[in-house]
Formats: C-alpha cells, sequence, structure tokens
C-alpha cells in the first residue's frame, strides 16, 4: 500500500492462512473488515461453524483507513433523511447507530479489547452565517429524530466557529485494533479465517463460495466485501462511490476531544487520538475522478499547518465507501435463496452502521426478528426515494462506459507517458492502461474495468487504476486492490518507439 494509515502502521496481528482445498461450514463470510468481522463473532456466538474469506489482510480494507468516528450524529444526515423518508425514519436511524455504537462499547468493555476507546462529543460545525442555518435545520432534525442534540458555539478546534450542533458520549477508537480484537475472538470461539483469499463467484443453489483458493460450501453466506461483487440486484449500479483522503500529525499543545465535521465544503473531519495524534480529513470525490489526487493531500495539509501549525505530516491515506442513491445502507437478503446476505453503502459512516448490520444479518440468518431489518431492508426498490440521485449514477456510469470505451480519440501514445505517470493510452488500435516507473520501465494492462467493462482512469497519489463506475480499483500491476470487481487486469504487451517519455 503506497499511503499506509496510521491505524495500519500502528497495529499488528498474526498472519491467518490461505484457504487451501475444500471446507465446509455452517456460516461463510466474505470479507474481513468491521461489518464481516463481527457478523462473524455473533454467528459463532450462537454456536455456528463459521470461516471468514478476506482477499488480502484482517482489515486492512476501508475499515483499516477509515477516521473511526463512532456517532449517530452524522453531518446533516438528519435533514437528509427527514426530508427524503420523514421523521419516522430517520428517527429509526439514529436508534439503529446509537445501538451499534453500544455493542461496539459493550464489547470492547467485557472482551477487554484494548483500542484507544473513548467517549467523545462529536459536532457538526459552521463558520458562516449560512452553515449556521444548515446547523440549526440538523440540530432541528436530529432533536425530532429523538437524539439529545444541543447548539453552542463552543469548539475545542483552534478557529472560531459560528455554531454546531452537538452530541455526547459518542466515541472514538483504533478500528484495526478492534478488529484485532474482533479476531482473537473468532479463534478462541472455534472459527478461522483465512487471508489472501480472494471470493470469486457465489454458487447460491449448491450453498458455495468459489475462490482462488478452493471453495467453501454452507448454509449461510455473508457478503460483507464492501462492495456486494456479485451482480445479483445490481447494487452496485445503485450506489455512488466516493473518495476521501486523511492525514495525521502530532499535535502536543492542543488537545482536541471532540469529533469534528464542517458543515461548509471543501469538508473537514477532524478528531484526534489517545496517543497525541489529531486527524484531519475531507477532499471527497467520486471515484475514478481524472483530476490529479495528489492536490487532495496537499489541500488538507495546507489546511491542517494553516489551522493546527503542523509542520510534519506522520500518515497520510485514503479510501473511499459507497453511498444508496436513497440515503439507506443496504443489509439483508442478496437474491431470493434465503441464505445469502449483505451490507453495503454506510456513506461514510461504517463503523456504528456496519456493526449493527452485522446484528441484522446474524438474525436473518437465523430466523430472527429483528428492528432494524426493515428499516435498511436490502429489497427496497430505491426508485420511489431518491429517485433523481439514482438517475445521475446511472447517466455517470453509463457516459463513462460509453464515450470512454469506444470513443478513441484524442488519446496518447504509451511513449506520452512519462516517469511515475501513468495513463489510458492507443496501442494497435486498442486500449492499454500504462504505468511508467521512476526507472522507466511501462507497465501496461488492459483499461477495461473486468467489473462490467467501463474504462480505469489513473490515481496519481495511490498509483492505483480506479474505475468511475462502481469503484473497483486496480494496482499498476493490474491487480485488484479494491472490488466489486475479482478478476485482475490482463497484461498487455505494447511496442515502444525507441524515443524516451522525456525526449533525451
Ligand atoms: C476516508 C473515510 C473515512 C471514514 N470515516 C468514518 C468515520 O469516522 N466513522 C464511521 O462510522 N465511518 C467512517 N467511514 C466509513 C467506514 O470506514 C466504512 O463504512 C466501513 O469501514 C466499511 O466496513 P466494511 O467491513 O463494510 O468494509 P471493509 O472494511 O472494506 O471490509 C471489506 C473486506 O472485504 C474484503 N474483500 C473485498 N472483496 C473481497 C472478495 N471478493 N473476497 C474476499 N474478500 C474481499 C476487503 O479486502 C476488505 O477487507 C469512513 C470511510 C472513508 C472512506
Ligand atoms: S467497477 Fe463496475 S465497471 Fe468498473
Amino acid at each position: 500500500m503506497r499511503n499506509p494509515s496510521l491505524w495500519m502502521a500502528t497495529s499488528e496481528w498474526l498472519e491467518q492462512p490461505v484457504l487451501h482445498g475444500d471446507v465446509t461450514v455452517e456460516a461463510v463470510v466474505i470479507g474481513a473488515g468491521i461489518t464481516g468481522l463481527t457478523t462473524a463473532r455473533l454467528l459463532l456466538e450462537h454456536g455456528l461453524t463459521v470461516a471468514v474469506v478476506e482477499s488480502g489482510r484482517v482489515c486492512s480494507g476501508v475499515t483499516g483507513l477509515t477516521t473511526a468516528k463512532i456517532t449517530a450524529l452524522q453531518s446533516t444526515i438528519y435533514s437528509a433523511l427527514t426530508n427524503t423518508w420523514g421523521r419516522d425514519v430517520a428517527s429509526a436511524y439514529a436508534a439503529a447507530n446509537l445501538e451499534g455504537l453500544e455493542m461496539i462499547r459493550r464489547r470492547v468493555v467485557d472482551e477487554s479489547i484494548s483500542c484507544d476507546f473513548a467517549a467523545a462529543p462529536a459536532l457538526t460545525y459552521a463558520t458562516s452565517a449560512r452553515g449556521a442555518r444548515r446547523i440549526e435545520v440538523e440540530a432541528r432534525a436530529a432533536k425530532d429524530a429523538g437524539l439529545p442534540v444541543t447548539l453552542t458555539t463552543e469548539s475545542d478546534l483552534p478557529f472560531e466557529i459560528q455554531l454546531a450542533v452537538r452530541l455526547d458520549d459518542q466515541a472514538r477508537f483504533h478500528p484495526r485494533r478492534y478488529c484485532v480484537g474482533l479476531l482473537a475472538g473468532i479463534l478462541h470461539d472455534g472459527g478461522v479465517v483465512f487471508e489472501h483469499t480472494r471470493a470469486l463467484d457465489i454458487d447460491r443453489g449448491a450453498g458455495t463460495v468459489i475462490t482462488d483458493r478452493g471453495t467453501i460450501r454452507a448454509g449461510i453466506i455473508v457478503v460483507a466485501a464492501h462492495a456486494p461483487f456479485v451482480h445479483t440486484g445490481f447494487y452496485t449500479s445503485r450506489m455512488s462511490s466516493s473518495r476521501s483522503y486523511a492525514v495525521a500529525f502530532r499535535s502536543a499543545e492542543m488537545a482536541v476531544e471532540g469529533m469534528h465535521i464542517s458543515v461548509e465544503e471543501p469538508i473537514r473531519s477532524v478528531r484526534a487520538t489517545g496517543d497525541g495524534y489529531v486527524i484531519v480529513g475531507g477532499e471527497s470525490h467520486p471515484v475514478g475522478d481524472p483530476r490529479d489526487t495528489g492536490a487532495r493531500y496537499r489541500a488538507l495539509e495546507s489546511w491542517a499547518r494553516d489551522h493546527f501549525g503542523a509542520d510534519q505530516i506522520d500518515y497520510r491515506w485514503s479510501a473511499q465507501d459507497y453511498r444508496s442513491a436513497d440515503g439507506l445502507p443496504f443489509v439483508g437478503p442478496l437474491g431470493t435463496s434465503g441464505r445469502v446476505f449483505f451490507a453495503s453503502g454506510f456513506a461514510k459512516w461504517g463503523m456504528a452502521n456496519g456493526t449493527i448490520a452485522a446484528a441484522i444479518m446474524t438474525d436473518l440468518a437465523l430466523g430472527r426478528e429483528n428492528p432494524w431489518a426493515e428499516l435498511f431492508d436490502s429489497r427496497r426498490l430505491g426508485l420511489r426515494h431518491g429517485a433523481s440521485r439514482l438517475i445521475r449514477i446511472s447517466a455517470r456510469t453509463l457516459k463513462n462506459y460509453v464515450t470512454k470505451r469506444w470513443r478513441s480519440s484524442g488519446l496518447l501514445r504509451p511513449d506520452d507517458v512519462g516517469p511515475g505517470q501513468g495513463a489510458v493510452v492507443e496501442t494497435g488500435g486498442r486500449k492499454a492502461a500504462v504505468f511508467r516507473d521512476e526507472d522507466g520501465e511501462i507497465h501496461a494492462v488492459s483499461a477495461v474495468c473486468t467489473h462490467l467493462g467501463c474504462q480505469v482512469g489513473f490515481n496519481t497519489a495511490e498509483r492505483t487504476w480506479d474505475c468511475p463506475c462502481h469503484g473497483s480499483r486496480y494496482g499498476v500491476d493490474g491487480r485488484v486492490v479494491h472490488g466489486p470487481a475479482v478478476e485482475d487486469l490482463s497484461p498487455v504487451n505494447i511496442r515502444m518507439s525507441d524515443r524516451s517519455p522525456a525526449g533525451n
């Protein structure tokens, strides 16, 4: 990983085995982020035999790259949910997220998980009069939804704010150390976790997960892979994916207790850790945005310098999350077999949401009632609510697919790609995604995303090929870094002229 997060750099755990051959269990969970590990833990607590398959390392997906605020106060979500769905849904969402937070808090205490868990207030703040009006609206909506929020002009940020809506007794933690705690519990209860094992497909009839290392047969299959990689329900087309950036630096003088997020653009998210780091996040954009992603880090770093006097950035990282067109996560059955479940679309608020999603999927799998199942029901149509957003998502996908895939004018040639750069180029009548490393060596792979065929674009900051349609990402060697794609981009042989890209 080019930019490992603070969490990735400060947590260790035992490597788990790779799957060899075929295994039979009662439940298999695909994906070892907070959602998958919590689900595995809950299923084990109900006495099932459980296997987890993870394409990378445990908690190296979005959960390892989050900012890890655990809160029911999530920017201006209550005004949005009240507008789209009404007060009852907003209220159910608030309650579900508080329950998710409580589930984490209980587990941390009961199992003595050492993960820097600490209570903290959450604040959505404004620095302008216009922003303050939005804060008032959000405070009303959050209050109507049942949250004990207050309005305040005070914060522990090192600059003036106009107004903030505040919710006390929320929490922050080290997400990866929490996941290590979940992993320890899974192994203790007899579960198995297979790392470096990618699920490629699900045979719903046979109850089999086909991986690149063997197959796992199970009565219950949970897809907690962040993106549902099977095409059933076309969920990836019903969500948009957005990347955000974070930087962490030491701040000995400034004590930031609260977890803050600005209401104005560009959004700035601020929280601290127990050991003296301040994390600043923001700079969201749709996955595959062709603009220089390195500029996103530079913007955050400059903001951290101006507002916190941060002269040295210790960590920087970026990640992405899905948002459904109607603003609610999808949690529930995947298809009609009754044995496959999934959760996705946490809209950058997946700590509490992912935890409650795990409880919902566990209850559904065991044939039990769950109070939040209806709220997040994956079978809702999503057209009545949020239709215009859905249309926008579909239009962007189609535009990328049609214009970029079939229009061949204006492309670069391989020779035009300089050291450290990547571009989609025309070679031998077809398109290739070409990266030239600092030694001048060319790495060329197909530019056609293996998920549903959109064209990938180069992400300069992470040095990955990112697909704007549903958020798949690939390394410069073509390997899948992030789903929903499960197949790598195939290598392309290209002919280079003798001329070097710099012309020397
Ligand atoms: C920059 C950023 C900041 C955020 N900050 C916050 C925050 O402050 N608070 C909050 O609540 N939420 C936040 N979120 C959202 C939150 O981090 C995510 O919603 C949450 O981590 C998703 O967890 P997950 O377990 O569903 O997915 P992941 O953590 O991504 O886990 C999925 C796992 O599945 C694996 N996988 C994928 N495909 C396959 C396959 N085919 N086979 C096997 N394994 C597979 C992946 O490798 C990964 O490990 C943030 C998100 C971003 C992007
Ligand atoms: S992620 Fe769906 S086409 Fe690329």
